[in-house]
């Protein structure tokens, strides 16, 4: 889809159809326009094919309520091959929220094609803002931005949307070097035997069974002026069968998913390093497979990560001990940070908690917390805060080693995997952190908001957002 913005009058501008926008649903059943002519009605979307008008009920101008009527909007698009649209940006004498309709249209527009034989519909919208012209510099940086973003959300969900056979670790550590093209963004990849040497066992030890060897992968963007640093680490298990504790049924079904707080960590170094921030990021990630055969990891096993003894009691908490090798790194080798951040479809828990629309956000230092629920207000993508309590604390407790990696007790499951990363922080970097679980939106069967079926490119926008606002723009 490509989106254009011009100072043109809307009549001036050649397209096929022109988008109308309706507040109140009446005044469109009785417009005389619709009343004489064949109109198709589907939920709020009135399509003239005979005058080549399309009538859009919005009830609400909020950002959401945009994005979420523009992405149904494209959706509706694509299904009657409409290839050209113009509309007016300005509604009831003001102007429509540009970086909105632009998420609603790229966002709600994104099909997963690879495997399948439709072709995607090439849409081109025209957005006019003739009545406020001098606003037009303004409004295109917001729209290439936008389109910045969008993008890279897009990339994201094609990534996560892969299925495991022909995306594995190598292929996430080939993607990283890729992204070395960028100006300012240099990647290291870390071999099984690196890994070894190194004294980083534990995602190694998650990848035993597997023939794809895992990697962990370092990419730092430093860009000249930078104002602070951020580190985000990521879960990249490119399919978690559960090893020897192995999933049933339905469980494993969508485990390709489970490379998605990687890749939305590569996606936001991605987006900042395109937007040329003055913030350093470094994004390191654990990329490797949770399989089984006769060399796996089994239960009862106990395997050393930095200087604790882990006694593995279930195979398929395998993400947190992907993301101990990734703090372990960060404290070793990212020496000055101010924030750090982990992504990761780590508990099926937080889906229970909170129904799944939202990730399961742990943290500290209330600042941070703070800043994020912002950027999730901001942004449209959600967080739902969890705090580690007291009583909690002794549940990680094993008869035959430091600690386990997953209690016999599964109760609130997604505060255990946090308070399992915490013993591996630095102390002075605990109030540094923040904890995203986002097993929920990070992929939904189903097509919710500007989403579709499948991966979401979840927490791309949010951290963009927060990453903008770290800016001192006085500097
Ligand atoms: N990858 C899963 C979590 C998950 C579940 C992601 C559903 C997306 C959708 C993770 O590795 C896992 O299996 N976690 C276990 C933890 C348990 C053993 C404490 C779980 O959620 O059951
Ligand atoms: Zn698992
Ligand atoms: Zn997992």
């Amino acid at each position: 889809m490509n989106i254009l913005l011009t100072t043109k009058k809307l009549q001036d501008i050649i397209s096929t159809y022109e988008l109308i926008i309706f507040k109140n649903i009446n005044k469109i059943e009785n417009n005389s326009i619709l009343q004489n002519d064949t109109y198709f009605h589907k939920n709020k979307f009135y399509f003239n094919f005979e005058n080549k008008k399309i009538y859009l009920c919005i009830k609400k101008t909020k950002n959401e309520d945009l994005k979420i009527s523009f992405s149904n909007l494209a959706r509706e698009l694509s299904k009657y091959k409409i290839k050209s649209l113009k509309m007016n940006l300005v509604f009831n004498d003001d102007i429509l929220n540009l970086q909105a309709i632009t998420e609603g249209f790229l966002l709600g527009s994104y099909k997963f094609l690879k495997y399948s034989k439709k072709t995607e519909n090439e849409l081109e919208v025209s957005l006019s803002c003739f009545d406020y012209k001098e606003k037009y510099k303004e409004l295109i940086t917001i729209l290439e931005e936008t389109k910045i973003i969008c993008d890279n959300v897009n990339f994201a969900r094609d990534i996560v949307n892969t299925p495991p056979q022909d995306y594995y670790p190598n292929s996430m550590a080939l993607d990283a070097l890729n992204l070395s093209k960028i100006e300012d963004l240099s990647c290291t990849v870390y071999e099984e035997t690196d890994l070894e040497k190194m004294g980083l066992n534990a995602i190694n030890a998650v990848s035993k069974a597997s023939v794809n060897k895992a990697k962990l992968i370092h990419l730092n963007y430093k860009p000249k002026d930078t104002q602070k640093t951020i580190v985000l680490l990521g879960k990249g298990v490119t399919y978690d069968t559960g090893g020897m504790s192995l999933k049933r049924g339905d469980g494993m079904v969508s485990m390709k998913c489970d490379k998605a707080g990687a890749i939305t960590a590569m996606g936001i170094i991605k987006t900042i390093s395109e937007l040329k921030l003055p913030i350093e990021v470094h994004c390191v990630v654990g990329a490797v497979e949770n399989m089984l055969d006769s060399s796996a990891l089994v239960p009862g096993d106990v395997i050393k990560i930095g200087d604790k003894f882990v006694e593995i009691t279930n195979t398929d908490a395998e993400g947190r001990l992907v993301l101990a090798d990734c703090i372990l790194y960060a404290n070793q080798y990212i020496k000055d940070f101010d924030y750090i951040f982990d992504f990761a479809t780590l508990t099926g828990a937080s889906i229970n908690c909170f129904g799944g629309y939202s990730s399961v956000i742990i943290s500290e230092n209330k600042k941070i917390i703070k800043d994020i629920q912002k950027s999730s207000k901001n942004s449209g993508e959600l967080v739902s805060l969890m705090e580690i309590n007291r009583y909690m604390q002794g549940r990680l407790k094993s008869d035959v080693a430091d600690i386990v990696n997953s209690p016999a007790n599964k109760n609130a499951s997604s505060m255990i995997g946090a308070m399992f990363l915490k013993e591996f922080f630095e102390k002075k970097n605990i109030k540094k952190w923040l904890h995203f679980d986002m097993a929920g939106p990070a992929f939904r069967r189903e097509i919710w908001g500007v989403n579709p079926y499948g991966a979401s490119g979840y927490g791309i926008r949010l951290m963009t957002d927060y990453i903008k606002n770290l800016i001192d723009k006085e500097k």
